[in-house]
């Protein structure tokens, strides 16, 4: 195992009713932004509630936070700020909502241009406004981690930064909230949680026991609960594990110590900026082409999840590494999300853009070997048609 340091100082409220701790954790004093998507926490009644529960402290509302949140479209939400002295950030929504409020809190206290967030993947940050969140879409992990996706669709960019300043200070995980996720989205958010894990534990053995059985139980709950969650959609003991999992998937516990490759997400998110496709489907294409590409690399790791995860035993080593794979992609199909390019439309006369796309992020050297090329990445790409 390697060493490590980890630090998530973020406050888990889990639970039926989680909301009402609301008035708890926000002192009635502040002047809090509500930041919030479309109307899906209108129509919910989450939102009505909020505004009940937060009456004594000074409200004022963002609201129109798209999926794959813009930065253009972030950025009067700063201007706001800092017209109205506000003091709180409250996110309510998925992985795009709190993305956008943790890049808003640190933009509202940079010093320069705030696109250099991005350029500088967070290392510069100083300082951030406290953010809290009231998630309503198990997914990402973005109300427990120090992570942020924006994209700036003017010039076909998604970035991503990183610093210990936008901790959200609590997140508020409901179940129920996320009853009313449409089906798409729901398997969006169980496949894009289960590549996470896929990301830190597919790649090579450092005798990190304790992360890889955590992986497991992360990856197994998530293919029991995913399709239960799908057909049970009001189940509340089928969301609460689908909900925990998804937050502790990707914040920060399971890839201590360990190597990690997130050369799909990488990938995927040039897929998204030059295609618009969903996140969690960006992902669903590029991990099982990647996965065959370099079988040979991650073999040890393969078996492994094999075995433990989806439970063969028999075969020769390459046969269950590729019964393994193709377990994976008949998961997210099954999750109905279809796994190849070409099932959007999408051939491989187009696949340049996106290489050109990685290029120009900088992302010429990924994996946990850091030896996926522009080249390996274009393979992929077309081995994902
Ligand atoms: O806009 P509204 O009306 O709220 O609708 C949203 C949105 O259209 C809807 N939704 C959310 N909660 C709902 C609901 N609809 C009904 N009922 C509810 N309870 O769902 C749609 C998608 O929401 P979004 O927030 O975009 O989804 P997700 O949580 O999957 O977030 C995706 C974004 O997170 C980034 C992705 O790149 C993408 O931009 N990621 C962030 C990460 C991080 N911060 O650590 C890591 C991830 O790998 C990922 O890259
Ligand atoms: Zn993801």
């Amino acid at each position: 195992m390697y060493n490590f340091q980890f630090y998530n100082p973020t406050r888990l409220v889990f639970g039926k009713d989680s909301l009402n701790e609301l008035s708890k954790l926000i002192a009635p004093s502040s002047r809090v932004l509500l930041m919030y998507g479309g109307q899906s926490a209108e129509r919910n009644g989450t939102l009505a509630k909020v505004r009940q529960i937060l009456s004594q402290c000074k409200l004022h509302e963002f609201s129109g936070i798209q999926a794959n949140p813009d930065y253009d479209q972030l950025m009067p939400a700063v201007t706001l700020i800092r017209q109205h002295n506000i003091d709180f950030l409250l996110a309510i929504g998925g992985g795009s909502v709190i993305d956008g409020t943790k890049f808003v809190a640190a933009a509202a206290r940079y010093d320069g241009d705030p696109w250099e967030i991005l350029e500088t993947y967070g290392k510069h940050i100083q300082a951030a406004l406290p953010v809290g969140v009231v998630q309503t879409f198990p997914a990402t992990s973005s109300e427990n981690n120090n992570g942020s996706v924006i994209s700036r669709y003017s010039i076909q960019a998604k970035r991503s930064f990183r610093n210990p300043h936008v901790f959200p200070q609590f997140a508020i995980l409901d179940p129920e909230i996320s009853y009313s996720l449409p089906p798409q989205q729901l398997a969006n958010g169980v496949v894009d949680a289960f590549i996470h894990v896929c990301e830190q534990y597919l790649t090579f053995p450092v005798n990190a026991d304790v992360q890889d059985r955590f992986a497991e139980s992360l990856l197994t709950t998530l293919k029991d609960t995913g399709p239960k969650a799908l057909a049970t959609p009001e189940n509340y003991d089928v969301r609460a594990n689908l909900m925990l999992a998804c937050t502790l998937c990707h914040n920060g516990l399971i890839c201590s110590g360990v190597p990690q490759d997130w050369a799909t997400h990488k990938i995927g998110h040039e897929l998204t900026a030059i295609f618009g496709l969903d996140h969690a489907i960006t992902l669903a294409i590029v991990l099982p082409a990647l996965l065959q590409m370099f079988r040979e690399q991650k073999h040890a790791k393969l078996l492994q999840y094999a075995e433990r995860v989806w439970q063969i035993t028999t075969g020769t080593e390459q046969q269950r590494v590729n019964a393994a794979i193709e377990r994976t992609r008949a998961f997210f199909e099954q999750m109905g999300i279809r796994t190849y390019l070409q099932d959007y439309g999408i051939s491989a006369a187009e696949l340049q853009a996106v290489v050109d796309n990685l290029e120009r992020s900088g992302m010429t050297a990924l994996g946990e070997h850091k030896n996926i090329s522009l080249d390996i990445s274009r393979q992929i790409l077309l081995n994902s048609v």
